[in-house]
């Protein structure tokens, strides 16, 4: 057991512009953020992670970067990211930003002088064909955008605001390390690095498989190219190497193999990976035909588990069940119960890997109700909606498979009263804010010690009560079993054995004897489980 500091942690995820607002202007920012400092130290956390909060012109809120230096000026400047950094190490917490470089702004200088012409100095820097292919773009659309002054295309395989970077130009990998320096010389604790395994392309260029939209899925060719294990060996050597950092990647498609390869601690690349598949598996696409399946509980924890186990073998990972781009998870399993909220708290909080908690997850924040598509800010949402209305959906269908996937949902405000705007902003927030604030809010949830933040806390302290809980290895028990998701985790002769009831109702199950640890209903009913019942035995 070589024990590592990011192994132990708890990491809060933030997305800034939902977070909190100091200046009344309706969007979250830096000087927010630092005002809820010690609400997350309560909370138990030991990490932050922050969604970007560069220079943007905000077409993708922030996964557009424009100039990697600057902060955008709705969250405030340089000097309030510094005194934020310098707040969140005074109270023994850590920082980690996000790294975007798969792709830019197309408003990024280095992009506005290579779409100039063919000879410019960054010419090279993205990725110019002369004829596109059939790839669409995961935001709808053609991956390939036509510019003028070189009669080219270029490749965005996600807006056409965001052109894929050249990693195969040494200069573009150069640029990169040095800006990543940069935030290193500030003292910031990590990156947690978006669509990390897609830096490295196929450059053959083949067409690929239709999606129901008729554009060819990009994925086998632009994920896990052949030179991606180079680029980031060489990024851990140039960068890495130099910080006491924790890195997370961002790898969807991935299988266990493949994560892996990215954070096996003899690779020297990076340090965790999201379990991704398991949580993107729930989502209706393009590529499925938006099809709605019910949750196939068995299916969901065996692939965890897979990752879980798989990983084992020499890296570490990373659990969750909520981030930004996902639907509120007590919605997706538990009919935003908040019995079901505490149950998947310890889902996350009890399975083998760092925790991630996305903010708002730990009151039980819901999706958002919504009812018309002038009330969706998200490019992607936006673009599912056109999509399926010419597929022939009704507004109606549009609306269920957006609450199963649209990621709106996760990136309404966070409600820290019941009062007006939630207490989030003195002014109108930028997106609306949950009706629910009534009831799910922190100020009343700080009050009830039977709240769903009260539970977390209970939680978070007592995962860190129990090495088993950080670092014992992961065994699924019952593993065919549809309706309960149970394991054991042991280290060092303790066993924690954890059981939740993914159901509203009763179901039979064995408990071990043993010690009760934690659980969101008062003792244990034999050889039964209540309806979202969740409990910890140490054995
Ligand atoms: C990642 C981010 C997502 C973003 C996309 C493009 O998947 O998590 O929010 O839209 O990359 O940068
Ligand atoms: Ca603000």
């Amino acid at each position: 057991m070589e024990r590592t500091w990011w192994k132990e942690d708890v990491v809060y995820q933030i997305w800034p512009r939902s977070f909190n607002d100091s200046n009344g202007d309706g969007i979250g920012d830096l000087n927010g953020i630092i005002q809820k400092l010690d609400y997350l130290k309560e909370l138990g956390i030991s990490v932050i992670w922050l969604n970007p909060i560069y220079q943007s012109p905000m077409d993708d809120m922030g996964y557009d970067i424009s100039d990697y230096r600057k902060i955008w000026p709705g969250f405030g400047t340089m000097e309030d990211f510094d005194q934020l950094l310098r707040e969140v190490h005074r109270r023994g917490m850590r920082l980690i930003m996000d790294l975007v470089v798969n792709h830019t702004s197309d408003e990024h200088p280095w992009f506005q002088e290579s779409k100039t012409s063919r000879t410019n100095g960054k010419a090279d820097w993205y990725i110019w064909r002369d004829e596109p292919n059939n790839w669409g773009s995961y935001f709808g659309g053609s991956a390939w955008t036509y510019v003028k002054e070189r009669s080219q295309y270029y490749l965005h395989t996600f807006s056409r605001k965001q052109p894929e970077l050249n990693w195969e130009c040494e200069a573009v990998r150069e640029a990169v390390w040095e800006m990543m320096r940069f935030w290193g010389d500030k003292g910031i604790d990590g990156f947690r690095m978006d669509v990390v395994n897609g830096l490295s392309k196929d450059t053959s260029f083949p067409d690929g498989k239709p999606w129901s939209t008729g554009f060819g899925d990009p994925t086998p060719y632009v994920k896990n190219g052949p030179k991606i294990h180079d680029y980031l060996r060489e990024m851990n050597q140039e960068v890495l190497s130099r910080y006491d950092w924790l890195t997370v990647g961002e790898g969807s498609g991935n299988t266990p193999e493949e994560g892996l390869l990215y954070v096996g601690r003899d690779r020297h690349e990076l340090d965790e990976c999201f379990i991704f598949t398991t949580m993107e598996a729930l989502k209706p696409s393009p590529a499925n035909g938006y099809r709605i399946e019910p949750v196939d509980l068995a299916a969901f924890k065996q692939e965890r588990a897979r990752w879980m186990t798989g990983l084992e073998r020499g890296g570490w990972s990373s659990c969750y069940l909520e981030n930004h781009d996902l639907v509120r998870s007590v919605s997706r399993f538990g009919k935003d119960d908040p019995l079901a909220a505490k149950m998947l708290a310890t889902v996350v909080l009890f399975e083998e890997g760092t925790p991630y908690i996305y903010m708002g997850e730990e009151l039980g924040m819901t999706n958002y109700p919504f009812t018309d598509k002038a009330q969706f800010r998200d490019l992607q949402g936006k673009s599912d909606w056109d999509n399926m209305e010419r597929l022939g959906f009704s507004k109606d269908q549009i609306l269920k498979v957006l609450q199963l996937q649209g990621r709106d949902n996760g990136r309404t405000p966070m409600q820290w009263t019941s009062g007006a705007e939630a207490g989030f902003t003195t002014g109108k927030s930028w997106i609306g804010v949950n009706p629910n604030k009534q009831t799910i809010n922190v100020k009343s949830e700080e009050k009830d010690p039977d709240s769903v933040l009260a539970f977390y806390k209970q939680a978070i302290r007592i995962r860190r009560q129990h090495l088993a809980a950080q670092y014992g290895s992961f065994s699924l028990v019952d593993k065919d079993n549809g309706q309960v998701y149970a394991w054991t985790r042991s280290v060092d002769g303790e066993t924690l054995f954890v059981a939740c009831n993914f159901t509203d109702q009763m179901q039979p199950f064995p408990i071990p004897e043993g010690k009760k640890v934690l659980g969101n209903y008062d003792g244990i009913l034999k050889g039964q489980l209540r309806p979202y019942e969740a409990v910890v035995v140490s054995c």
